[in-house]
């Protein structure tokens, strides 16, 4: 893999939630950036054709939503990896696909980067992003300055397999964490505890976390506008539920929220907020 230029032409595929916030930020920290999405965005930066857009760029960064639109989107820029380019991968995505999107580089000499990250949609848009950064320390050092202006943390894993597998046992950790935080609050409110009341109360136990402060008031005011949203979260739940079962293991409590998810979008709600699992008490669904 060749040095990358003192200024290197940034792409950014996947104007999601997230891609569309980093787009800003490098854009703001005065890199080239082109952007390319699925659907067309109006940005003066989009270009239509993901092929055109890798060919011209230096670095390709993936924001993709997950498995199929990853492996869609590398067949369609494969023939332009090469030794002047680094493939960076943000998306969440099964260990398999991280695995093949390694093996892709590897085999055009083009350098990889596996980089999922965590942070929602208010961290992306402030540059507070923890990227979880398996390849060659090489690569990521001639990548920390791009990765820098959307990140508050950068920690390296031991390999690309490695920060595929903590970004999907941590989603474990959230998934259930709000299951657990919806199921507490409808049975304090049913008895007539407020939602702040218990916030205080979690927050002052070993049990608190910055995820109940930011999902108790939007769960109690019923508001589900996605920051991180229920299909993603249902598909890394699957992700992670391959993980276990390819090590022995059974994970109930997955399980259980994974098959509350799934009922959940199948009612077409998984564009919401995956804290619409607070919504599955009762009838009270958006419309
Ligand atoms: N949001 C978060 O809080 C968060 C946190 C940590 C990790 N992540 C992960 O980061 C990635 C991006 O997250 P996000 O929240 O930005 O997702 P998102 O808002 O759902 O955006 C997904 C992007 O993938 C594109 N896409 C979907 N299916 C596609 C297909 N078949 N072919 C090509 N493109 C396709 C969409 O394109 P169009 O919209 O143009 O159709 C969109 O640009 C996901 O893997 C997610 O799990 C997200």
């Amino acid at each position: 893999m060749a040095a990358l230029p003192s200024t290197p032409s940034i792409a950014v595929f996947g104007l999601g939630i997230i891609g569309s916030r980093v787009a800003d930020l490098l854009c703001a920290a005065g890199h080239k950036v082109g952007t390319w999405s699925r659907s067309p965005r109006p940005r003066p930066d989009f270009e239509p054709d993901p092929a055109a857009l890798a060919e011209r760029s230096h670095v390709l960064l993936c924001f993709l939503k997950d498995v199929p639109a990853v492996r869609e989107t590398l067949a369609a820029i494969r023939p332009h990896l090469s030794p002047a380019k680094i493939f960076v991968n943000h998306a969440t995505i099964d260990l398999e696909t991280t695995q093949l999107l390694e093996k892709e580089c590897q085999a055009a000499g083009c350098g990889f980067l596996n980089a999922p990250f965590t942070g929602s949609k208010m961290a992306a848009q402030n540059g507070r992003l923890v990227y979880y950064a398996g390849g060659e320390t090489s690569t990521l050092e001639q990548l920390r300055p791009i990765l820098e202006a959307s990140a508050q943390q950068i920690i390296p894993m031991e390999s690309a397999a490695h920060a595929t597998i903590i970004k999907l046992t941590t989603n474990l950790i959230s998934a259930c964490t709000v299951q657990a935080l919806a199921e507490s609050l409808r049975i304090s409110q049913a008895h007539g505890i407020s939602a702040d009341t218990l916030l205080a109360a979690i927050q002052g136990n070993a049990c608190g976390s910055v995820l109940a402060g930011m999902k108790i008031p939007s769960m109690a005011a019923e508001d589900y506008d996605p920051h991180f949203s229920l299909s993603n979260m249902l598909k890394d739940s699957r992700y992670v539920i391959d993980l276990a079962t390819r090590a022995g293991l059974n994970t109930p409590a997955l399980r259980c929220v994974s098959d509350q998810m799934a009922a959940l979008n199948d009612q077409g709600l998984g564009e919401f907020d995956f804290s619409i699992l607070n919504s599955q008490f009762s009838s009270d669904q958006p419309q």
